[in-house]
């Protein structure tokens, strides 16, 4: 979204149904993790049931913003974000606002702002090349699996979102041609920048054509680690020359790790909260790949913020990724990120994609009204 989170965090939280969901997702935890006894058939179809009941609700989104931190007790901070919905029993209501979604094939245009190392670009391309990967070549649960939920977002026209989504051309910016701290419109100016560059300039890109300026961890941007770890928006003719969306993801890594690639990383002021090893061996990159996936999933449904979004405010929209921030799994909510996958080598992930897994956020599903992604222990 717009100015993302920073609304959702003090002032759309009547949006969300208030739901204390921290016990209820650590005895189910529990009940999966360890089975004493193997379960009976009857048990089984139960336990399902009373799986598929708790992921049939609106969960909460959360992310560990430093803004929790000024609670007086860190048990305050673990449980902050149940307790910030009490007393709001508001469904959340997202609507169509009669704007386009992103119906062409969509390409997705790499900006590489600073410092990149090999390793780390190849995780995120390969993230980008995973969400339209042939079924056939990915196992599940797959990242094309959580493209399907954002594919059922359509337009007037009753075109829905593409399901294809490929990979563009990549823009270089070794040299940080806009200095180390941005602000939300100088990175309009990166994209003008990779846009008229004389050596192999960005195309622009009128059909399907998204843009992501990836900055890495010694830029700082407007607002970074405090009330967002990425954006989208579209491009203003008088900076870039034509409109375009484009988001922002920030590496995280030396600036806030713990809000930004939680649960691969977890702030100080929650002692006790243990890290998740990421499925690439990179926290902060593959914190960014959720952030990206939750950026690409809100382009594609609400690329001039007139689309898909929930709340009164065009300004402060509320998303389709915004509404299951921080949710990965089934039982998501609060600190808890849901049911993941553990691989062999001890990592935590949720999807497959081409030649890695991933841990991606689930996005919200308005043909039944909660978040759901590939992952879902219903849906197995
Ligand atoms: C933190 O909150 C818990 C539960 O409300 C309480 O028992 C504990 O005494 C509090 N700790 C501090 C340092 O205030
Ligand atoms: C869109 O992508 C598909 C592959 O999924 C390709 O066959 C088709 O030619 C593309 N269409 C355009 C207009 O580029
Ligand atoms: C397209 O959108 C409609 C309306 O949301 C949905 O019912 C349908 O399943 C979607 N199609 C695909 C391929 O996702």
């Amino acid at each position: 979204m717009y100015i993302k989170t920073c609304a959702y965090v003090h002032g759309s939280a009547s949006l969300f149904f208030s739901t204390v969901f921290l016990p209820a997702n650590l005895m189910i935890q529990g009940m999966w993790r360890s089975p004493a006894a193997p379960l009976s058939l009857p048990a089984r179809i139960a336990l399902v049931a009373v799986l598929a009941l708790l992921t049939a609700r609106p969960a909460d989104a959360w992310r560990p913003w430093p803004s929790l931190q000024a609670k007086p007790n860190s048990s305050d901070a673990l449980f902050g974000a149940s307790k910030k919905y009490e007393g709001s029993s508001e469904f959340v209501r997202l609507k169509y606002h009669m704007g386009p979604v992103l119906t062409s094939n969509i390409t997705v245009h790499v900006i590489w702002y600073g410092t990149w190392q090999r390793t780390q670009k190849a995780i995120i391309l390969d993230f980008i090349s995973s969400i339209s990967a042939a079924a056939s070549s990915v196992r599940r649960p797959s990242v094309a699996g959580w493209w399907s939920i954002v594919r059922t977002y359509s337009d007037q026209t009753d075109r829905n979102v593409s399901g294809t989504v490929l990979l563009g051309k990549q823009f270089d910016d070794l040299h940080y041609s806009h200095g180390k701290s941005l602000t939300r419109l100088s990175v309009q100016s990166v994209i003008k920048t990779a846009v008229t560059a004389r050596r192999w300039p960005l195309p622009v890109d009128y059909s399907g054509g998204i843009y992501l300026v990836l900055t890495s961890d010694d830029v700082y941007v407007q607002d970074f680690c405090k009330n967002v770890c990425g954006f989208h928006y579209f491009t203003f003719p008088s900076i870039v020359g034509s409109v375009l969306p484009y988001a922002w993801i920030g590496n995280s890594n030396k600036l806030c790790p713990g809000t930004c690639a939680y649960p691969f990383a977890v702030p100080e002021y929650i002692p006790g909260l243990k890290p998740v090893r990421p499925p690439n061996g990179d926290a902060a990159v593959d914190g960014m790949v959720s952030v990206i996936a939750h950026e690409i999933a809100e382009l594609a449904s609400d690329p001039l913020a007139n689309a898909w979004f929930a709340g009164d405010e065009p300004s402060s929209p509320v998303e389709i990724a915004d509404l299951c921030e921080g949710i990965y799994g089934t039982g998501g909510g609060g600190s808890y990120p849901g049911q993941m996958l553990v691989g062999k080598d001890g990592a935590t992930y949720n999807m497959n994609g081409l030649r890695r897994r991933f841990l991606v956020q689930w996005v919200w599903n308005h043909l039944v009204s909660y978040c759901s992604g590939p992952n879902a222990l219903d849906h197995q």
